[in-house]
């Protein structure tokens, strides 16, 4: 075992956290354990196609329409975020809203793994077909040149880049400060770890702590945050996501709307500054995001910046946005809108429903439009809903036939376990006389797992 010492933005923890998700591919979050079912979620998904449709709306006059329109996600892992995007966005194709304009959606990350999972994804080959989809594979902490698999490059001159980015912030290069009577104190990692290992994040949890450091020449809005915030806090600091914001801007002549959800820190009377943020180690390596941050270098360039008026502890969303030509204001006002919604109160709404030992196929119909219709909910209630069906009215029976119809094309297939979902739906329909419906459910189950 070793000792390793170093300002955290330069530990070695952020090179194995980069291998480890080249390697591990789609594995990390499918059998490595790292969480995705709240980042992905259509609710998600729905929150960020209506508040990048209101800007494009509302800036349709100044957009330039011999240039295409790009949504580039960064670090899109599984792919899950970027299917439910896809879906909203080809609605609009169909509705014909951003008509005189090319669009496409690019799903990327540093994992040549996922890029081979997404282009071999079933349910992306329609928008493959309709020409809106490409990949990429793309470091945002280095790369300012953005390469498609399809081999075309992304440079915008007029038209702002749409970039989406869940617990991308938290998985790159990050400074941790404290700030005490006026001095500043630059966190160092020593971390505990067998330098032998190939990857010792996924051995085990490794022991580490931070180390606080006297410094003579603190980062400048380390200084000006230092004013905001209560004497004796801790300050994350994005060092690479700073490096991520200066890419972007060479890909799109700087005019970029961003939207990007975290566990972050920002000011809020419910956020504990004085609480040193924890360094997650679970498979891969994440760490609170400071808003705050990104926000004042967002002003600073003359950006414009939403941050959340809740406070939820695990997912939070900002909206920034830089191109003086642009106007914000129905961007600004939908997201004002879904942030009456969060992701706590969401979970506190669907615990209460789910309290209740035998809710009424009514209640359970409310928890599934609730939930924006998550397939995973046929795995979560199936049994709750199979007992409620037996006492149900025609309307509950035609509203939850609805849910598995919406449901189901909501289904995007991590691994091949998660047939069982398809199955439940299909067992669900063929109680309510769907045999139709049920059989094509089932025939994608068995295609997608041949021991169905
Ligand atoms: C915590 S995961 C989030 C994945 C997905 N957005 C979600 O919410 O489920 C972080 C993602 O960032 C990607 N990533 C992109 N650039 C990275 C970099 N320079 N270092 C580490 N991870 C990076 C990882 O491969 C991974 O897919």
């Amino acid at each position: 075992m070793h000792s390793l010492r170093t300002p955290l933005s330069e530990s070695v923890i952020w090179q194995w956290q980069k291998a480890g998700y080249q390697n591990l591919g789609t594995k990390a979050w499918t059998e490595g354990g790292v969480p995705f079912y709240l980042t992905n979620h259509p609710k998600i998904a729905q929150k960020y196609a209506q508040i990048a449709l209101m800007y494009l709306l509302e800036n349709k006059n100044i957009l330039n329409s011999s240039e295409p329109l790009i949504f580039l996600e960064l670090g899109s892992g599984l792919g899950k975020l970027s299917f439910y995007l896809l879906q909203e966005i080809s609605k609009w194709v169909t509705q014909g809203l951003l008509k005189d304009f090319s669009i496409k959606y690019i799903i990327s990350d540093i994992s040549e793994k996922n890029c081979q999972f997404w282009q071999n994804h079933k349910a992306f080959k329609p928008f493959i077909d309709q020409g809106i989809l490409d990949f990429a594979l793309f470091d945002p902490t280095q790369d300012d040149i953005l390469l498609t698999l399809n081999n075309e490059q992304i440079l915008l001159k007029n038209n702002p880049l749409i970039v989406f980015a869940n617990y991308y912030f938290d998985s790159i290069p990050q400074d941790i400060y404290l700030v005490k009577d006026h001095r500043v104190y630059q966190g160092e990692l020593d971390v505990e770890a067998d330098t032998a290992s190939e990857n010792p994040l996924l051995e085990k949890e490794l022991p580490y702590q931070l180390i606080f450091d006297q410094m003579i020449c603190p980062p400048f809005e380390i200084e000006r945050l230092m004013e905001l915030i209560p004497n004796s806090s801790y300050i994350t600091y994005p060092t690479a996501g700073f490096q991520t914001l200066e890419n972007l801007k060479k890909i799109c002549n700087s005019n970029i709307l961003m939207l990007t959800g975290d566990k972050a820190q920002f000011n809020h009377k419910q956020m504990d500054w004085k609480k040193q943020p924890p360094i997650t180690f679970h498979t891969t390596v994440s760490f609170t995001v400071n808003f705050e941050l990104l926000k004042m270098r967002c002003l600073d360039q003359h950006g414009f910046v939403c941050l959340p008026q809740h406070f939820d502890e695990l997912f939070s969303i900002a909206l920034l946005q830089w191109g003086p030509s642009f106007s914000v204001a129905s961007a600004s006002k939908t997201y004002e809108d879904f942030d009456h919604w969060s992701l706590q109160n969401h979970n506190s709404m669907l615990d209460f429903l789910e309290k209740k030992e035998q809710p009424t196929l009514g209640e359970l119909n409310l928890l599934l439009k609730f939930d924006s219709f998550d397939p995973f909910n046929f795995f979560f209630y199936n049994e709750k809903i199979k007992q409620a069906l037996k006492h149900a009215s025609f309307r509950e029976k035609e509203d939850l036939i609805f849910a598995i119809q919406t449901a189901k094309k909501l289904f995007f297939a991590t691994k091949k376990e998660e047939a069982i979902l398809l199955v439940n739906m299909a067992s669900l329909l063929l109680t309510l006389n769907q045999q139709l419906d049920a059989f094509v459910l089932l025939k994608e189950a068995a295609e997608l797992n041949s021991e169905f």
